[in-house]
């Protein structure tokens, strides 16, 4: 049964009063789950009804994706590249695109559809998303320039990497689960932890495997990660920085200066924390990359957006 999210419950609740309070949720109407349904299946299940060739593509893809992912597909600075790489899979430094590496076509309508262009999702209508996918996957040599992709000639896409996935099937995954005289859990220790990725800071303070949230030992690739008391702005702007800046913030990627690193910020942080505050509301451009206004999350409030801005400041110091 789906529920409504507890937010808009509690203000449907604020409406009607408490007379109702004790008949908690409804079912979803059919409009509310049309509005979550909509991921595209390996076979194209849930295509909707449109189409479009790499001819119409390509405009639309110029004005809308070109600045960040390249005329060519090739990623312009570190945006994410989405041709060539084919046969660099198996080289030291694979070139995984959606040519070289994805499994189905179907992630490409799906990911476009649902997450793209970067800061304006869900904005592309249902066709211009069948013209882009075809303008990708022409980038890809995988269709000709003035082939329909559609609902029905979605499945006579090939993925040449498609065969290379397939279910794990290394020992690990198949162990028999235990149920009775089982390895006591607080005596299993974690060995080995990689920085940003292990979850030491679910670890007891005490337990010596991590003492800050950020692992103090855990390896980093610059420098090393401090534990510093964090103000209660900070505090409060974590969640925000994870939803909506992780995404540049947390690797700098496109010139965006990364948490942590210290040498990144301390230019930034003597301007003033108005200014960087200003900036991150109404975006930038700066030397290094562009600044997406409130990194393309305009639901956020300002005070949010201020909140982040001091917790990735004070993380990095
Ligand atoms: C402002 C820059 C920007 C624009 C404009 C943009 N993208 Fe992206 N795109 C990104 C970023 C950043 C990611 C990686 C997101 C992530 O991993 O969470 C991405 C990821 C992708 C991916 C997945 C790549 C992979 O291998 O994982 C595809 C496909 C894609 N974008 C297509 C498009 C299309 C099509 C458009 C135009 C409708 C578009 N993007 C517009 C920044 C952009
Ligand atoms: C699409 C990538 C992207 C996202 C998402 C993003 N940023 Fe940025 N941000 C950048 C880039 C690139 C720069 C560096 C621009 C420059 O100075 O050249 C930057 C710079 C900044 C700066 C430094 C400003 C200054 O004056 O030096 C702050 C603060 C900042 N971002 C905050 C945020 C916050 C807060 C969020 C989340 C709400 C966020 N960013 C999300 C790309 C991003």
């Amino acid at each position: 049964m789906f529920k409504l999210p507890s937010a808009l419950m509690a203000a449907a609740l604020l409406c009607v009063g408490p007379a109702m309070a004790a008949d908690f949720g409804r079912p979803a109407t059919e409009a509310e789950i049309a509005g979550w349904d909509i991921d595209i299946r390996p076979d194209g299940q849930g295509l909707p009804v449109g189409g479009g060739t790499a001819e119409q593509g390509e405009p639309v893809y110029e004005a809308k994706c070109a600045m960040c992912h390249g005329s060519f597909g090739e990623g312009v600075d570190r945006w994410p590249v989405l041709a060539g790489g084919e046969d660099s899979l198996t080289e030291d430094k694979p070139e995984k695109t959606v040519g070289s590496y994805w499994p189905y076509a179907s992630t490409l309508w799906d990911y476009i559809h649902r997450a793209m262009p970067y800061t304006a999702p869900q904005s592309l209508t249902d066709d211009e998303v069948y013209q882009i996918t075809a303008y990708v996957l022409y980038l890809n040599d995988l269709v000709e320039y003035d082939w329909e992709l559609n609902q029905d000639t979605f499945v006579e896409v090939e993925m040449p990497n498609q065969d290379s996935f397939f279910v794990d099937n290394r020992p690990d995954v198949v162990n028999t689960r235990c149920f009775e005289n089982c390895a006591d859990p607080a005596a299993l220790q974690v060995v080995g932890t990689i920085g940003g990725v292990s979850p030491t800071g679910h670890f007891k303070e005490d337990s010596g495997v991590a003492s800050s949230h950020y692992g103090d030992d855990a390896p980093t690739d610059e420098g090393e990660a401090v534990a510093v008391a964090l103000s209660a702005d900070a505090i409060a702007g974590e969640a925000t920085y994870q939803q909506a800046c992780l995404a540049c913030h947390g690797s700098g990627i496109a010139g965006a200066p990364k948490v942590g690193v210290k040498d990144q910020w301390t230019q930034r942080v003597a301007q003033g924390l108005s200014t960087m505050v200003e900036h991150a509301i109404q975006g930038y451009q700066g030397e290094n990359g562009y600044m997406p206004p409130k990194g393309g999350h305009m639901n956020l409030s300002d005070e949010a957006v201020a909140q982040a801005v001091s917790f990735m400041a004070e993380s990095s110091q």
